[in-house]
Order: C-alpha cells, then sequence, then structure tokens
C-alpha cells in the first residue's frame, strides 16, 4: 500500500510525538516520586531531630535530676508521637512496609515511662528500674529512626540514579527519533525533489534526456511522470523545429548560392555571346580583355564553391594540443599583408594556454574575426585587440575587439547566415562568420558578438580547453 507523502509526514510526525510524550510522561512519573520521597524523608528528619531533643532532656534529667527536663522530655515525646501518627496518615502508602507503627508503639511506652517517672514519687530502686527502661526504649527508638532515614536516603540516591538513567535515556531516545524523522524526511521528500531539481537544471541547459522514473506511488512519482512527458513533448518540438530550421538555412543557402553563382555565369555568359558574335573581328585587345574577364568570373565561381566545400568540411576536425598564444602569432604572420598600416594591434594573450582543439579549425576562425575586424576599420584606422585567458577549470575565451564601423542593429540578426554580406561585390562572399560559427559549434563553444554603430565590435568566443572528436567526425 502506498501512501501519500503528505500522510507519511504525518505518521512520521504522530509517532515522533507519541515516543517523545511517552519518555517525558515517563521521566516526569520518576521525578514526581523522588519529590514525595524527598518530602517524606524531610518529615522524618524532623521526627529524628525531636526525638533527639527529647533524648537530650532525658539525659539532662538523669544527670541533674531537674523535672523541668523531664517535663520538657515528655512534651518533646508528645511532639514526636503526634508527628510519627501525622507521618502515617499521610503517607500511608509510603510507609505501609516500614516498621514504624512499631515505633509509635515504642514512644508511647517512653513517653509512658517519662511520665511514670515524673507522676510517681519512686523509691531510688524503683527509679533506677525506670531510668533504666527508659534508656534502653529511648536508645532504641532513636536507632531505628536513625536507620529508617538511611533506608531513605539510600532509596533516594537510587532514585536519583534511575532517574538520571532515564533522563539520558530519553535523551538518547529522542536524538535516535529525530534522526530517524529526518532521515525518513530526507529519503522520502528530499531525495526526489533533488533528482526533480537536478532534471529540472539539465533540461534548462539543453538536455531534454528524460528523469529516471520514480515508484513511490505519491506526488513525486505523478511529478516525476508530468515532467517526462513534458521533455516528450518538447523534444518532438525541438525535432520538428531543428527540421524546419534546417530546411530554411537550405533554403538560405541554395538561393545564396543561386545568386551569388549566377552573376559570374551571367557575366561569362555575356562574354561568350559577344566573342561568338565577334569571333570574325579582327579586335583581338577586346576579345582579350572579354576572355580575362571570364576567367576572373570563373574563379569567383570558383571561390563559391571553395567556400560552400569549407562550410562542410571545417567542422569535421581531430583535436590536437597547442599552445594557444603560438596558434595566433603563426596566424597573425599569414594574414599580415590583409591588415591595414592604420590599424595598431593589440595583444593581451596568456603564455601558458595550453589547449586542445582543432588548430586548422580555429585558426580560420581566427582570420575569419580578424579580416572582418580589419576591414571594419579600414576606412578611418583604428586599434585591433586580441586577447586569450583561461574562464576557468574547464574553458578559456578569445576575443577580437575593433573601434571599427561597428554592425547596424537590424543586420546583427543576419551576419552568421550564409552568403550574408555588406561587403562590395568580389570583396567578401558572406560565408566567414557562418564557417566560423559552424567550428565553434563542432568544438562544443559559443560565439557571441556586441557591437555599437560607429564605435566597433567585439567577437567573444569561448571554448573547451579540451575538445573532443566532434560527432560529425565520428561518423
Ligand atoms: N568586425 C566587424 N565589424 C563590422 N561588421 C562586421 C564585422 N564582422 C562582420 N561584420 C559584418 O558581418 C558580415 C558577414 O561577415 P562574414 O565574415 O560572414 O562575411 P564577409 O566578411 O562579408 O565575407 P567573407 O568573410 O566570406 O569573405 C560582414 O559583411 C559585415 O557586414
Ligand atoms: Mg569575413
Amino acid at each position: 500500500m502506498f501512501l501519500n507523502i503528505r500522510k507519511k509526514i504525518a505518521i512520521s510526525f504522530t509517532f515522533f510525538i507519541l515516543t517523545s510524550t511517552l519518555v517525558w510522561s515517563l521521566n516526569l512519573y520518576n521525578h514526581y516520586q523522588l519529590t514525595k520521597k524527598i518530602k517524606l524523608i524531610d518529615e522524618k528528619i524532623e521526627l529524628l531531630n525531636t526525638v533527639l531533643e527529647c533524648r537530650r532532656y532525658e539525659k539532662n534529667y538523669f544527670l541533674y535530676f531537674n523535672r523541668t527536663d523531664l517535663r520538657e522530655a515528655i512534651t518533646y515525646a508528645s511532639n514526636a508521637e503526634k508527628k510519627q501518627a501525622d507521618i502515617i496518615d499521610k503517607y500511608k502508602e509510603a510507609v505501609r512496609h516500614l516498621p514504624l507503627r512499631g515505633h509509635l508503639k515504642n514512644l508511647k511506652q517512653y513517653k509512658a515511662l517519662l511520665t511514670d517517672l515524673l507522676n510517681t514519687d519512686a523509691g531510688k530502686h524503683r527509679e533506677k528500674l525506670l531510668q533504666k527502661q527508659i534508656r534502653t526504649i529511648g536508645k532504641q527508638i532513636t536507632d531505628n529512626i536513625e536507620s529508617i532515614v538511611s533506608n531513605e536516603r539510600e532509596k533516594i540516591r537510587g532514585l536519583i540514579y534511575k532517574t538520571n538513567l532515564y533522563l539520558y535515556g530519553a535523551l538518547i531516545a529522542i536524538f535516535v527519533i529525530t534522526a530517524i524523522t529526518v532521515i525518513f524526511i530526507a529519503l522520502n521528500v528530499n531525495a526526489p525533489l533533488k533528482s526533480i531539481e537536478i532534471a529540472i537544471h539539465k533540461i534548462a541547459k539543453g538536455d531534454y534526456s528524460s528523469i529516471p522514473p520514480v515508484s513511490t506511488g505519491d506526488i513525486f512519482e505523478s511529478l516525476v511522470n508530468s515532467l517526462n512527458r513534458m521533455i516528450e513533448v518538447l523534444n518532438r518540438r525541438n525535432e520538428q523545429l531543428i527540421h524546419s530550421e534546417k530546411l530554411a538555412s537550405l533554403g538560405t543557402l541554395t538561393s545564396g548560392v543561386a545568386h551569388e553563382l549566377n552573376n559570374p555565369l551571367n557575366n561569362i555568359s555575356t562574354s561568350i555571346q559577344i566573342l561568338e558574335e565577334e569571333i570574325e573581328d579582327g579586335d583581338v585587345e577586346y576579345k582579350r580583355m572579354l576572355l580575362e574577364e571570364t576567367e576572373n568570373q570563373i574563379d569567383r565561381a570558383r571561390d563559391i564553391i571553395k567556400g560552400l566545400l569549407e562550410f562542410s568540411r571545417e567542422r569535421r576536425f581531430v583535436p590536437r594540443k597547442v599552445n594557444f598564444k603560438k596558434l595566433v602569432e603563426k596566424t597573425m604572420k599569414l594574414i599580415k599583408g590583409e591588415i591595414p598600416s592604420n590599424v595598431t594591434q593589440h595583444f593581451r594573450l596568456d603564455d601558458s594556454l595550453e589547449v586542445r582543439i582543432g588548430p586548422h579549425q580555429i585558426q580560420r576562425v581566427i582570420m575569419n574575426l580578424v579580416i572582418n575586424a580589419a576591414h571594419a576599420m579600414e576606412n578611418g584606422g583604428g586599434e585591433m585587440t586580441i586577447t586569450a585567458e583561461r574562464t576557468d577549470e574547464n574553458t578559456f575565451c578569445f576575443q577580437v575587439r575593433d573601434t571599427g564601423e561597428g554592425i547596424r542593429k537590424e543586420d546583427m540578426e543576419r551576419i552568421f547566415d550564409p552568403f550574408y554580406t555588406t561587403k562590395e561585390v568580389g570583396k567578401g562572399t558572406g560565408l566567414g562568420l557562418s564557417i566560423s560559427h559552424g567550428i565553434i559549434e563542432s568544438h562544443g563553444g559559443r560565439m557571441e558578438v556586441e557591437s555599437q554603430e560607429g564605435m566597433g565590435t567585439v567577437f567573444k568566443v569561448s571554448l573547451p580547453l579540451l575538445c573532443e572528436i566532434p560527432e560529425i567526425s565520428r561518423n
């Protein structure tokens, strides 16, 4: 039988409260017993003191034969008798097993002997006899009460020991019950909540794998089931989205290729038509010019096709260990000629940045970004800063910053599209950023751009320090 979580918590708290109540009731009962015993012993000590006082007067009388002492002794004996009777009356249960009733009889007898001594003018012999009897019985009374008091003290000690034992036992019991309750709640509430939290974090990070099912039979089970259903729907939507995105980018790519190739092909066709028409004509110079133009246009078409090939090929790489600073320096040497002289270059590169990447592919990205920056500052000049540093134990980041013309807000969304370029015909194919973006993605990294029109642009690339072989290369 499965209980829902509210019932489970209610049961565990009821168990906790019941056990605590039981443990504390036991302790309270013990405490009550102890208080009662202490009161009883107080009264017995008072009785003992009265008897001792009585005996003091008795002894005085037998020393000095002063009748006042004898009277005092009788008064104290009466008091003791009354106290004894009171105790028997008040603590019937507690003194049932004690020989107090016998003492009461003794006390009565003792008092009678004292009174006898006071009232009768006995002769010396009789007085001696009474004295002997009084002393014996008086001693008996004191000894007995003393032994009762010490007995009671012993019992109280035992009771205190027991109470302490119960108290420690209670503390341990409550500690154990609290621990059990906490463990119970941790296992039944925290653990499923934690796994749900982890699953939600994973979803937020884009990992749509389903949560391991739980069979607690409570709200968590239905929550996990609902989340798994939601993940399923999200996965399906994602697939649809990827599919439609693929179609859209294929459309952009196709129309881009068509458009880009159409221009050189048109030009080639026009030149050939003119050559056909004027084949008999003697203007060799003009015909040579037309043939050169045709060759240029063929080169341009070849460039476009080369770019397209790279677009798909550059995503494949085998990671290698390289020093990132050295890689940037090597790349800068290759494209030295592309950077105008009015552009000042700054480098802030961590010497010790050892990374595992596809070196040719990342070199291609650096080239694209640096040449774009250089083009953006071509007219007015400016400053280009390249930085690279480790960002945490697993990632590093490099940036290419320029103070060039910047990117217009409306162009921002399109700069990563294949064939999107603002550069004049022949200067850019518009494939640089889309190729770079693909390369960074296949490395498991991210590329971001910030730009302000007229102020400059910064491209920020964040990459894992140790990149894995991309899926696409493994296949
Ligand atoms: N640093 C930059 N400053 C200003 N605009 C930029 C910068 N980098 C890119 N752009 C804009 O983004 C567009 C696309 O860049 P991308 O590198 O993809 O193509 P391209 O440079 O035009 O051509 P290609 O790189 O293929 O020769 C550029 O035409 C330009 O408008
Ligand atoms: Mg470019």
